[in-house]
């Protein structure tokens, strides 16, 4: 019997002997920081986890969770720079260390790298494996674009903001599952359940990361508190708000979204926190929360693998739900 942290340890000693060499050393050694500095390597579990459901040795998809881990540790080299973020995992983001033109190029050859662990995964479920990853990937350019439009669109719904995260954050979350799904053999039909779990389980992640962003406590989150708020980020938090408050509130919102009023960033973060507390969002975006989780605990209960493994995953996803870090 497997459980969450054999997975996890698996990927660990797997990314140990996968440091990346090259020259110029420039080039890799941005990459190798950002991979080395942390994380909670939950794409990588999970895609192995998805596999284990259906094959007990998980092992043949080892390569398939690195190349996930290292795309996501692309777009979060890249998403700092768009997000003008200086804290990463508790460390200087990468651009921040290395500077701009390093963490664009240290970003691109990561994504290429990604695709050359991939070409590992067993040749004849390449390329189904490779459409998912595609599309995937796709979808991640897409939701972060939208999530920067939004920072300058005035009339976003919660619609909106759920398509956006879906792409920008669930889409890896449920194609990770799927990849790992497909590589340990399932079915088409508990292969898509086993999507459709992800992409619940992945908004939800994505409310709590929203959350988190505002009211986590920033040495266990590892990024600046409020870096949402001075990016004028259109997350739920923001548009429960304009929702909930009264008008002259939510005129103010809006001002402080727009940089309309002449106030320092910390000062505009505290005062947009004020209005968040009294309003009592999070409290909102919980509850969310809780209805895309509970989708995806209906989407995994109709895959066929035995309870006890689906029970591992279950447990691990739930305690994400939960997490503050
Ligand atoms: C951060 O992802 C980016 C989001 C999609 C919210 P994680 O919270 O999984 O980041 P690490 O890998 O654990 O640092
Ligand atoms: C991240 O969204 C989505 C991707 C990196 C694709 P955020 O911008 O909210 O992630 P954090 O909070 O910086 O980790
Ligand atoms: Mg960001
Ligand atoms: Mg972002
Ligand atoms: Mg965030």
């Amino acid at each position: 019997m497997q459980t969450l942290h054999q997975f996890q340890d698996s990927f660990e000693s797997y990314l140990l002997y996968n440091h990346f060499v090259g020259t110029p050393i420039e080039l890799y050694e941005p990459a190798n920081y950002i991979l080395k500095i942390g994380g909670k390597r939950l794409r990588p579990a999970l895609l192995l986890a998805g596999h284990y459901l259906f094959e007990d040795d998980f092992s043949p998809s080892l390569p398939a969770a690195f190349a996930v881990e290292v795309f996501h540790n692309f777009t979060l080299v890249h998403d700092d720079i768009m997000d003008a973020a200086p804290l990463r995992r508790g460390m200087p983001t990468v651009h921040q260390k290395y500077g701009l033109s390093t963490g664009i190029l240290s970003g691109d050859v990561m994504m290429i790298l990604a695709y050359e662990y991939l070409l590992k995964c067993p040749t004849k479920k390449i390329t189904e494996v490779l459409k998912s990853f595609n599309r995937m990937a796709i979808q991640v350019c897409e939701g972060q674009q939208m999530d920067m439009n939004f920072e300058t669109q005035a009339a976003i719904s919660i619609d909106d903001y759920l398509k956006m995260i879906e792409y920008k954050t669930a889409a890896l979350v449920a194609t990770a599952l799927e990849m790992g799904a497909k590589l340990g053999g399932a079915d088409d039909e508990d292969a898509r359940l086993l999507y459709e779990f992800g992409r619940n389980l992945g908004i939800a992640f994505q409310l709590q990361d929203d959350i988190l962003d505002a009211f986590g406590d920033p040495s266990k989150v590892g990024k600046k508190t409020g870096g949402d708020i001075a990016q004028n980020k259109k997350t739920f938090l923001y548009l429960k708000a304009i929702e909930l408050a009264p008008a002259s509130v939510a005129d103010q919102l809006k001002g402080y979204f727009t940089n309309s009023l002449p106030i320092e960033e910390s000062e505009k973060i505290q005062s947009v926190l004020t209005i968040f507390r009294a309003l009592k969002v999070a409290e909102e975006a919980n509850r969310v929360k809780e209805e895309f989780w509970q989708k995806a605990l209906d989407a995994i209960g109709k895959i066929s693998s035995p309870t006890d493994k689906k029970t591992i995953l279950i447990n691990f996803a739930a305690a994400l739900m939960q997490r503050d870090f």
